[in-house]
C-alpha cells in the first residue's frame, strides 16, 4: 500500500521512481514554474515532469538547484519533442535539454509522442543515452499497444515507463493491463482531466465520505491502480491539496464506481491520429 509521498515504484531496471510528482505543462517559464517547483518540494514532492515542449526546463532546473535538496533525491523527467525525433536529432535534443536543466543526468527521458516513422530510431538514441549513463531510465509517452509491440520487436531495453492520458473518463484498461504484464510502469497525464471531473457526483460522494476533495480522490484512485500520477498546479493551496492523499485508501467498491465513469473521452489528441 502506498502511504507516503516518498513511496516509489521500482522500474524494470531497478530504478526507483516516486508514485507521485508535479506536472509543469503550461507553467510559465521563469518565476511561475520556479515558484511551483519550489512550493512542491517544500510540500514533499520529489518528482517533476517537464518536457522540451513546455519551454520551462531552465526554471525547473533552477528551482531544484535552489531547493537545498540533493540532486539524487529528486526524480526529473523530460521528453524528446516530435520535431527532434530520429537518432542524431534526439541525441542533440537531449543534450540541449540537459544543459537547460543544468544537470549532469536526467532520471527519465521519454519519447513524447510516437509519430509514425521515426520512433524506432529515436528509441535507439534513448538506449544509447541510457547505456552511456546520461539517463537513469528511458520510456515512452502516448504509445498504444501496437507502438510498443513495434519497439519490442527489436529493442535492447523494454521501455521502463509509458506516460499516457489517464483519468476516470479514460481508463485505458487494455493498455494498462498490457503495460503491467510487460513490466512497463504506467503513468497518468492530465490525471485531473484538467479540472473537468471535479463536479462529478460519484467522485464528490466518495470525497465527502472520506472528508477529502474530488481531486484527492481521483489522485488516490491512480495510486490504487498502481499508476504513477503527476498533477499540475501553480497554486500553493492546490499543490498542497494534491499531495495530501497518503492518509486514506479507497475501497474496491469505490475504485469500481470510479472505473465505471469511463467514456473513452480524451482532453488531448489520440496517439493514432494526432498530426503535429
Ligand atoms: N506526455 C504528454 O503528452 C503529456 C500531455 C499532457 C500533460 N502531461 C504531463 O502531465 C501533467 C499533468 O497534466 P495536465 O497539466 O494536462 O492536467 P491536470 O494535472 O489534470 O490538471 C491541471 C489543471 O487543473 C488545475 N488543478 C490542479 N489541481 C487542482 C485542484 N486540486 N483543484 C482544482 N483544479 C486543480 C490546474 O490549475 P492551476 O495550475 O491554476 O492550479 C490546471 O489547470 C502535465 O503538467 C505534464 O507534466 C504530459
Amino acid at each position: 500500500m502506498i502511504t507516503s509521498i516518498n513511496d516509489c515504484t521500482t522500474l524494470n531496471n531497478g530504478v526507483k521512481m516516486p508514485w507521485f510528482g508535479l506536472g509543469v505543462y503550461k507553467s510559465q517559464p521563469g518565476e511561475e514554474v520556479e515558484t511551483a517547483v519550489r512550493l512542491a518540494i517544500e510540500h514533499g514532492y520529489r518528482s517533476v515532469d517537464t518536457a522540451k515542449l513546455y519551454n520551462n526546463e531552465e526554471g525547473v532546473g533552477k528551482a531544484i538547484r535552489d531547493s537545498g535538496i540533493r540532486r539524487e533525491d529528486i526524480f526529473v523527467t523530460t521528453k524528446v519533442w516530435n520535431t527532434d525525433q530520429g537518432f542524431d536529432n534526439t541525441l542533440k535534443a537531449f543534450e540541449a535539454s540537459r544543459k537547460r536543466l543544468g544537470m549532469d543526468y536526467v532520471d527519465l527521458y521519454l519519447i513524447h509522442w510516437p509519430g509514425t516513422r521515426l520512433y524506432k530510431e529515436t528509441w535507439k538514441a534513448l538506449e544509447k543515452l541510457y547505456k552511456d549513463g546520461y539517463v537513469r531510465a528511458i520510456g515512452v509517452s502516448n504509445f498504444n499497444i501496437h507502438h510498443i509491440e513495434t519497439l519490442l520487436a527489436d529493442c535492447e531495453f523494454v521501455p521502463m515507463v509509458n506516460q499516457v492520458e489517464y483519468h476516470p473518463r479514460l481508463t485505458q484498461t487494455e493498455l494498462l493491463a498490457y503495460c503491467k504484464s510487460h513490466n512497463i510502469q504506467f503513468e497518468a497525464w492530465s490525471p485531473l482531466m484538467r479540472g473537468q471531473l471535479l463536479q462529478d457526483e460519484t467522485i464528490r460522494r466518495i470525497a465527502d465520505a472520506h472528508g477529502k476533495t474530488p481531486a484527492q480522490v481521483i489522485l488516490r484512485w491512480d495510486l490504487e491502480h498502481g499508476v504513477v500520477t503527476i498533477p499540475k498546479s501553480v497554486r500553493k493551496e492546490r499543490i498542497q491539496e494534491n499531495a495530501d492523499i497518503f492518509d486514506f485508501t479507497l475501497s474496491s467498491e469505490e475504485v469500481a464506481a470510479i472505473d465505471a465513469l469511463n467514456r473513452n473521452e480524451r482532453v488531448g489528441p489520440d496517439p493514432d491520429t494526432f498530426d503535429f
